[in-house]
């Protein structure tokens, strides 16, 4: 029987088309409430007067492929990024991240305008190839790609800016593609073995790690709907065995960390996980329900291991009664020795809600899309570029599920952002200003109002940079680039000088309530 699991590649193609844009512009403020074009829960979108509690981390986060270039500098093995782009046929207009921001020769200029931003905390990642050229450390590291990221972190520490480390964002050295990539086991030992390398090298300087950015959309864009890097298109069998490979893969790194490290470099090391938000159609306990599945299938496969030392009881279930898949099982001592709490944060990139409910008799959504779920986006809501849709207390609801559901852990909101498209410069970007002022504010919200242990907002991101299968066409920037300038000049939107106002209050304090 053909699987139809989780198909939210086409969420990407066929919202692409289906859905128009709406005008942007409808996210304000007045009178201290949000006014959403549509949404007219006001107790729910009362704007909070308040900061964030002490310590609160702020920050932005990048990838090193979308932003390094020096794609074949100095030593670098070449990533499966490089070869997916220079293929040919998958990025817009056939764009390469062969320079992209020119980060790799512009440390001085990224950290100018983190400072100037005023941001504490950067989240970048390392480049895999660039360190260990073949993945492996069966061959010489490059001493180059080390230098560059010894000077990066150098200067974020003269400059007060706290590193972040992310040791895998989708850009797996090609030699470990070639030996199969995270389906073979080796690629794990080989992952365990880089970690520990950058553990041991940058670990007196960096206190945060993430190990590995979106499994979610890794595995599933990635090997079974062949959008993005490695492009493949294999049976949903071999995505669940790739995805518990990652699952163990960031386990066993944890670990590794806290047997040698941990003591001596009192550092946290995370996980970004994709986090959609699945808000049931209605209160009817099959919708209910539906919405669960959604989100166990989503965010808990990913992240319940790490929480719980196992699958969903949801998940596991569908699986069996729905499919012909075999869920990989982790074994005894696996739960026991590694799984066991080993997330010290919950990293949450947050991008989207969507509406769920049982399906019933009604053909099937476009979207993830089980046997028994259907999602949708609104059709009311404002939807940028067909798929990053603007429901700021989505993020809420979300920060609320996973407290719920994974004890109540330490959260980092490791990416948040929403896209333009096109090449103008457009420094106005008022309608991020208000996506930005909405969803920080519903972050405050989950940690003032309902207790959630979120520590830190992360926006999405520094600069305009390689969106994946979009290249240049798509920014996320705080900070336009100029593609066509081989001097990549940066400039300032007013998204960023709005979030310097919010990161320099600590949130949004005019008119502070002091009962709360
Ligand atoms: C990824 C980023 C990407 C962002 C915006 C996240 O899925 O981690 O690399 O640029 O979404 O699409």
């Amino acid at each position: 029987m053909s699987v139809s699991f989780a198909k939210l590649s086409f969420l990407v193609l066929a919202l692409m088309f289906l859905v128009v844009d709406r005008p942007s512009s409808c996210l304000e403020l007045i009178d201290d409430k949000f006014v959403y074009r549509n949404f007219q829960d006001h107790k729910r979108d009362t704007f909070l007067h308040n900061r964030f509690k002490k310590g609160f981390a702020w920050g932005v986060a990048t990838s090193a492929y979308q932003i390094e270039g020096g794609w074949n500098e100095d030593g670098k093995g070449p990533s499966i990024w490089d070869t997916c782009s220079h293929q040919g046929g998958h990025v817009f207009m056939n764009h390469t991240g062969d320079v992209a921001c020119d980060s790799y020769h512009k440390i001085a200029e990224d950290v100018a305008i983190l400072k100037d931003l005023g941001v504490t905390y950067y989240r970048f990642s390392v480049s895999w190839s660039r360190l260990l050229p073949d993945g492996t450390l069966n061959h010489p590291v490059n001493k180059h790609g080390l230098a560059y990221y010894h000077k990066l972190i150098d200067a974020l520490i003269n400059a007060n800016i706290e590193p972040v480390v992310t040791l895998f964002h989708f850009d797996l050295p090609q030699a470990l593609q070639d030996i199969g990539g995270f389906e073979n086991r080796q690629t794990v030992q080989h992952f365990l073995y880089f970690a520990d390398f950058c553990f041991r090298e940058f670990g007196q300087k960096v206190k945060y790690w993430v190990t590995i950015n979106e499994p979610y959309v890794y595995v599933l864009f990635g090997h079974e709907y062949g959008l993005i890097a490695p492009n493949l298109k294999l049976p949903s069998q071999r995505s669940f065995n790739i995805a518990h490979n990652l699952i163990l893969a960031h386990a066993r790194a944890w670990k590794r960390y806290h047997e040698r490290y941990g003591q001596e470099q009192q550092g946290l090391v995370g996980m970004a996980f994709s986090t959609i938000w699945a808000e049931p159609m209605t209160q009817k306990a099959a919708d209910l329900e539906a919405a669960n599945l959604f989100m166990q299938m989503t965010v808990g496969w990913f992240a319940r291991p790490h929480y719980h030392s196992d699958y969903p009881d949801e998940m596991k279930e569908y699986i069996e009664k729905h499919t012909d898949i075999k869920l990989p099982e982790f074994s005894p001592q696996e739960k026991e020795q590694i799984l066991t709490r080993s997330c010290d944060f919950y990293g949450l990139n947050h991008y989207m809600t969507v509406m769920v409910k049982e399906r019933g008799n009604e053909m099937p959504g476009q979207m993830f899309d089980p046997e028994t779920v259907r999602s949708e986006i609104d059709r009311n809501w404002i939807v940028k570029e067909g798929y990053y849709t603007i429901v700021p207390w989505g993020i809420r609801k979300a920060l609320n599920w996973i407290h719920k559901h994974f004890h109540g852990p330490a959260i980092i909101v490791t990416e948040n952002g929403m896209p333009h498209v096109g090449y103008d410069v457009n420094l106005e970007d008022q309608d991020r200003v208000e996506y930005m002022t909405a969803y920080i504010n519903e972050v405050m919200k989950a940690q003032l109002l309902d207790g959630v242990d979120v520590r830190g907002y992360f926006a999405w991101s520094l600069m305009d940079n390689f969106e994946w299968t979009h290249g240049y066409m798509m920014r996320f920037g705080l900070h336009y680039v100029n593609f066509t300038d081989p001097a990549r000049p940066r400039m300032a939107r007013a998204s960023a000088k709005a979030y310097t106002e919010i990161i320099q209050d600590n949130g949004f304090p005019s008119k502070v309530r002091e009962d709360l």
